[in-house]
């Protein structure tokens, strides 16, 4: 494998669409690999439309998808002219089950096609697309759809994908892929088979499609091993994720102290990759968590590493697609000390840790009502008559417990779907109000007081790159109000 192909920076993919198109291709151009986020993209490709589709870039990229009748249908559906009423809110999506409805895969064919499609707009660059193994469901149409649109590495964390490149291989000839989907019962785990044959969903005049490169993010060098020898296809790369690192964390390992709580909700050097083991395995691979400074990316290529991923630092630039007060809010608090992150081991419904980014640690999380229409991460329960049903331990309390669970492992969960989506200035509409957003940023920000110096307010991600490329900071003419 030419381990030179690929560039030193990846800018990491963040969920929900917080690495939006704008900031993907703006990396791209820069040479460097630009991601889209894959997650949740039905439900962002719908709201977008209903906003009113500002600067018409949704709809341009919807008349390049190959089957118009289909983008058309999308359209007529979600697509309304000067943006829906603010006090009203936005139309359902389909929520993902294991069997795929037509309604279903044509939105996330579509949706994928149009992030990527925009992100790769205009130049030659690298665009990535980032999905997580925990979210399963929806996986097979979406990587579809990002094909169509020439994505060009796929990437995949919160999990173990090793169906993934496989199936890259199956779609790309246009066959039949399948997904091995968990299944929960009061028997244990076990899986269901989703099977996915793209020519069913299409009309016959398939264009050629690319295989694109396959990155597994993990945290651990025998995850890495046992992916690069036992995956259903090849694995071209590793992004190796520290426990710093912003979005979800893999867990601490078990095995460590007492077994007790406390042991299970601290990290320890046992957690920590062995980077010579990843390095024998002879791919390129990228080391992420708090590597945003020229000093960190050098450190990172003596380890052997290609080089290096990034997300807060991309997180807080102007085109990053967090909403931009909030983003604001974050640098200003941050400067003056007031942004404090942690290692939630609660929060996420996946059960894995989750960063929260917070304004003031003593203060709890705005009470919500709980909701669970979007369902990103409900996932398959088989009811002891032998039925499916899909269950969130985020959902309504009563509701998750008729569905076989315990009230213990509702305490403290939030519902990511709706926090993240109101972040980019999607918040759906409730009893009169917005959802509250939810901010997840890595550990170190320290990258912020070099990118401000000289009281700027805001910087870009070409600016950034000039920074991590070690090159002096061009003269620009954003920094003070974005
Ligand atoms: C706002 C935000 C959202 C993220 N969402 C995802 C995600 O959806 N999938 C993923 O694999 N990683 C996600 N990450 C992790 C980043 O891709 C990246 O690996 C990580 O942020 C690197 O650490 P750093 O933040 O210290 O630079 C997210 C990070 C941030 C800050």
């Amino acid at each position: 494998m030419d381990l030179g192909k690929f560039a030193d920076i990846i800018q990491g993919g963040m969920g929900v669409a917080v690495s939006n198109w704008r900031l993907a291709r703006e990396v791209a151009q820069k040479g460097k690999i630009g991601v889209v986020s894959g997650t949740a993209l039905d439900c962002v490709l719908a709201r977008r439309l209903q906003m009113g589709d500002p600067g018409g870039h949704v709809g341009r990229a919807m008349n390049a998808f190959p089957w118009p009748d289909m983008a058309k249908r999308l359209w007529d559906r979600y697509f309304v002219p000067g943006g829906k009423p603010e006090d009203k809110p936005f139309k359902p999506v389909p929520m993902p089950t294991v069997v795929l409805h037509k309604p279903h895969v044509e939105l996330l064919l579509v949706a994928n096609f149009v992030e990527v499609f925009l992100a790769k707009e205009g130049h030659e660059g690298t665009v990535g697309i980032n999905y997580l193994e925990k979210i399963q469901i929806p996986t097979l149409p979406s990587l579809l759809g990002a094909m169509l649109a020439g994505v060009n590495v796929v990437m995949m964390g919160a999990g173990i994908p090793a169906g993934i490149p496989g199936s890259l291989d199956r779609l790309a000839n246009w066959e039949e892929a399948e997904l091995k989907i968990q299944v929960e019962s009061s028997q244990g785990t076990d899986s269901l088979v989703q099977n996915f044959a793209p020519r069913e969903f299409v009309p016959a005049d398939l264009p050629t499609l690319v295989r694109p490169d396959f990155f597994a993010i993990i945290s651990s060098d025998i995850v890495a091993k046992t992916l690069a020898r036992k995956a259903s296809g090849t694995v071209e790369g590793f992004v190796v994720e520290y426990h710093t690192a912003g979005g979800h964390n893999a867990p601490p390992r078990r095995s460590r102290g007492d077994g007790s709580t406390l042991a299970r909700q601290a990290y320890g050097d046992i957690d920590l990759p062995d980077i010579a083991k990843i390095r024998e395995l002879g791919k390129p691979f990228w080391l992420g968590g708090g590597y945003a400074s020229p000093e960190a990316i050098a450190a990172a290529k003596a380890q052997g590493a290609t080089g290096v991923q990034i997300g807060t630092a991309f997180a807080l630039c102007e085109e990053s697609g967090i909403e931009p007060e909030i983003r604001r809010a974050m640098i200003r608090n941050c400067l003056a000390g007031m942004l404090t992150v942690h290692t939630d081991f609660a929060a996420s419904p996946t059960g894995y840790p989750f960063k929260l980014a917070s304004f003031d640690a003593a203060e709890p999380l705005p009470d919500r009502c709980r909701v669970c229409d979007l369902g990103y991460l409900r996932r398959p329960w088989r009811t002891d008559d032998g039925r499916i049903v899909y269950r969130c331990p985020s959902e309504p309390i009563e509701k998750y417990l008729k569905k076989g669970g315990t009230a213990e492992e509702t305490i403290g969960r939030q519902c990511l779907c709706n926090g993240l989506m109101a972040t980019i200035g999607l918040a759906q509409v409730r009893g009169g109000g917005l959802e509250a957003p939810m901010l997840t940023m890595g550990e170190d920000l320290s990258f912020l007081r070099q990118m401000l110096k000289g009281g700027r307010q805001s910087y870009t991600a070409s600016e950034l790159i000039d920074y991590l490329d070690g090159k002096a900071p061009s003269a620009s003419s954003s920094g003070t109000a974005s």
